[in-house]
């Protein structure tokens, strides 16, 4: 259900947060950091236009994306991370469950949208990782949002008794299909399951898909096929799938 007063008030604080904590923009001209997938879904110069668009990420964000940079980590970067912040904004979300967070890019955009009283699991095997992301989520103001789990991502959401306003997966390709099997008791009716990678760079029209190809097709088919959920496949940087709870 929306709610449009508590809506708004996400909506000022996230733009008040941005303009608060503006970097000014580097005049170097760079190649494309490797988290897009640049010249993939979108042409380059349109990729650059979209990219061009987006406004400018506070501080921490911005130090995020460099390091990701820096360490290739295939962050989901900022034209994917508003569409997810856009998602939790349009249905209130107020709990999120994340699969793989790595350094917390993703996570920070997510507790940002769920504000005070909201709640995101972050969970990664990697423990440095999530070392990592604990600093980021002290210095980005959101350490109070964020349940921090380190280990197997599916076996965490399985322990869960509770149900999501979102479920978002970017854990290894192979698990894909093992994941979807368990999301649809622990979303609520009217959630939504969101998946990144689902295009894997342009593999999944390939005539002789790879392991983790051949798991992100029968993900995406099973998906479609599911009576459950209600699913679109967007194709901004790498595909993201958005599956409706019905
Ligand atoms: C693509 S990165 C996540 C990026 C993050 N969502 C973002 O956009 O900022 C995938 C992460 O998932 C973690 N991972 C993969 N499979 C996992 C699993 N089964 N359980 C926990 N973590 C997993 C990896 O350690 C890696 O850090």
């Amino acid at each position: 259900m929306l709610r449009p007063t508590g809506f708004v008030n996400a909506l000022h604080r996230i733009q008040f947060r941005s303009e608060r904590n503006r970097v000014s923009p580097s005049k170097k001209k760079q190649s494309p950091a490797s988290w897009r997938h640049y010249n993939f879904t979108t042409a380059g110069p349109v990729d650059d236009y979209l990219y061009s668009m987006l406004p400018k990420r506070d501080a921490v964000l911005t130090e995020m994306e460099e390091y990701a940079t820096e360490k290739s980590i295939p962050i989901v970067g900022p034209a994917v991370a508003r569409v997810l912040q856009q998602l939790a904004l349009m249905i209130n979300a107020r709990k999120v469950f994340e699969l793989g967070s790595a350094i917390g890019y993703s996570t920070i955009w997510w507790a940002q949208a769920v504000g005070e009283g909201g709640t995101v699991v972050y969970t990664d095997g990697d423990s440095n990782n999530a070392e990592r992301a604990r600093g980021y989520f002290k210095r980005a103001g959101v350490s109070r949002q964020v349940v921090l789990r380190t280990g197997d991502a599916l076996e965490i959401l399985s322990e869960e008794k509770q149900q999501f306003d979102i479920i978002f997966n970017d854990v290894d390709k192979e698990d894909y299909p093992r994941v979807l099997r368990l999301i649809a008791p622990r979303l609520r009716k009217g959630g939504l399951f969101i998946t990144d990678n689902v295009l894997w760079s342009g593999r999944v029209a390939e005539k002789n898909p790879d392991t983790q190809t051949r798991a992100i097709l029968e993900f995406n088919r099973k998906l479609y096929d599911s009576g459950v959920f209600y699913t679109t496949l967007l194709p901004i940087r790498d595909g993201l799938a958005v599956a409706l709870k019905r």
